[in-house]
């Protein structure tokens, strides 16, 4: 497994990516409730640039005539077709066998890796 810095702990705001490049890929970088999480910027749909998508909330299952909101600031929507992801499983929310391709994130001190296998 290869280690590969990415940044600094304090350059990675909460909820907000990061997009970099890291041997060759695109990897956006998350702060999700005080936990890291990498994902590769290809939606598993139609490969679009999926980290450049809004990070927000989704609906969430509810009775007929009731809106539920709920997951705020855990969701990326893909800015083609608004499939949405739970950013710290990578799974969609309606096919979880449907999943970002994520890499392990490594905090040391304030500094923040991506690991490869
Ligand atoms: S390419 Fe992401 S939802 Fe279609």
């Amino acid at each position: 497994m290869k280690r590969h810095w990415v940044a600094k702990k304090t350059e990675i705001q909460e909820n907000k990516q990061r997009i970099f490049q890291v041997q060759g890929l695109e990897i956006g970088l998350y702060c999700v409730e005080g936990r890291w999480f990498a994902w590769r910027n290809v939606c598993p749909h139609q490969g679009a640039p999926i980290c450049k998508g809004r990070v927000c909330g989704t609906r969430l299952p509810s009775l007929v005539y009731q809106y539920e909101y709920g997951m705020e600031e855990r969701i990326l929507r893909c800015p083609w077709h608004g499939w949405e992801f739970d950013l710290t499983t990578g799974e969609h929310l309606v096919d979880s066998g449907t999943k970002l391709r994520g890499y392990e994130v490594v905090c040391e001190g304030e500094d923040l890796f991506v690991v490869f296998p």
